[in-house]
């Protein structure tokens, strides 16, 4: 008996000791594979080595970025890896100066296939002035790049990022479960073309909160085969607002459904709370749709359903959308319209809305109450309306 608890308190204290001589978690600092916080010297090599040795420890690994500025061309960060992996960023991510060298693959920084990667702290710096003066200039310009994307990667964090003046959106989550993004600002001018802040598509559970978008493009643009998202405490603005679509450019296409936004913030923003679809045929939907709780402060279009989407009248001269929009509900929102129409509702003649809520609704223009329009729509109001609902 007492020879057995004598054995136990030496595995105990084995064990103690061990924890302390061995951390748990491995770290790989960049600059031990020959990173340089310069801002010149490539760096890619280095966070590769980095990632090599992290993807493959059994035990869960923290890759470690210190202060400074590291240059790092398209990177792909390619799994399965064995365990966890965590960026801490405590320093910048800097894109070549010159957008060409990004090539065409549409990435910068590219997570794909990994399971369990967290990324806190950092900040981007894509850089993307010049390939914004190639595009406004007319001329080809390479598809431009998202600065960091995530593809079929399941239970991933990124907290505490920071990404400025992105070529294209700043976030991509692409075929994605458990997602969570909290504590991010993405920024680029408000006349940047295309600077989607995040951008969510075929991706279920992905959790946005706490975060602030001031950029050129939708501040959040959700596409076809989001599922379960949520978002809250977004502060939006300048940029197009939150959007969920463009959908039913493909005949066909998943749908979008479960999707919330709360008490959020839209600050001189073109739209506030936006559904889009083209005016094409479609097989796609959009379903159980929560927007609650949101202050609108001189916004162009606060509430828009738009199914008329035809940039160009290219690809859908007289068609209608097929995309069918049912269970939405608006409910306690507030604030200023920079227009006189504050809420406008434009869904397909082929596919009407269907189960459109609209609750305590106050939205006002120029100290009045501004005007709201309805088009093949069907639904509920209640509570204070207004503009008066045309449900
Ligand atoms: C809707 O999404 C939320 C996450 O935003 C999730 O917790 C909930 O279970 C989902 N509801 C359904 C019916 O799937």
């Amino acid at each position: 008996m007492s020879n057995l608890s004598m054995s136990n308190c030496l595995q105990l204290a084995l064990l103690f000791v061990s924890f302390f001589i061995q951390p748990l978690h491995a770290d790989y600092n960049v600059i031990s594979f020959g990173a340089k916080p310069d801002g010149n010297t490539d760096a890619t090599q280095a966070f590769l080595k980095a990632w090599a040795l992290a993807c493959d420890s059994v035990t869960a690994t923290t890759i470690y970025i210190p202060k400074g500025r590291f240059l790092l061309r398209e990177t792909v960060f390619r799994g399965p890896c064995k365990n966890k992996i965590t960026f801490q960023i405590d320093g910048t991510l800097v894109a070549p100066l010159d957008f060409r060298a990004l090539g065409n693959s549409g990435y910068w920084i590219l997570f794909i296939k990994v399971n369990g990667i967290a990324v806190y702290g950092g900040r981007l710096d894509a850089r993307g002035a010049g390939f914004w003066d190639c595009r406004r200039s007319g001329k080809s310009c390479l598809v431009g790049a998202t600065s960091i994307t995530f593809n079929w990667a399941n239970d991933i964090r990124i907290s505490g990022l920071t990404s400025i003046d992105s070529q294209m959106s700043h976030l991509a989550i692409n075929r994605c479960n458990n997602v969570l993004v909290q504590n991010v600002k993405l920024i680029a001018p408000d006349q940047s073309p295309n600077t989607d802040g995040i951008h969510v598509q075929i991706s279920t559970g992905v959790t946005i909160t706490g975060s602030t978008m001031e950029t050129g493009d939708d501040c959040i643009s959700i596409g076809p085969g989001t599922k379960n998202l949520w978002m809250a405490n977004i502060r939006c603005g300048p940029g197009h607002g939150v959007s969920i679509g463009s959908l039913g450019k493909e005949a066909n296409e998943p749908g979008v459904e479960n999707v919330t936004l709360t008490n959020s913030v839209f600050t001189g923003s073109d739209n506030g709370v936006r559904i889009k679809s083209w005016a094409r045929p479609s097989n796609g939907f959009v379903q159980n749709i929560l927007f609650q709780s949101i202050v609108m402060r001189n916004v162009k279009n606060p509430i828009i359903i738009d199914q008329n989407y035809c940039p160009n009248n290219k690809g859908c001269p007289r068609q209608s959308s097929g995309v069918t929009i049912s269970r939405v509900t608006y409910r306690n929102i507030q604030g200023t319209s920079a227009t006189p129409k504050a809420v406008s509702f434009d869904c397909s003649p082929t596919n009407p809305c269907r189960g459109i809520r609209l609750q305590d609704i106050k939205l006002t223009y120029a100290n009045i109450a501004a005007t709201s329009s309805c088009k093949n729509i069907g639904g509920t109001s209640s509570g204070v309306l207004m503009p008066k609902s045309c449900l």
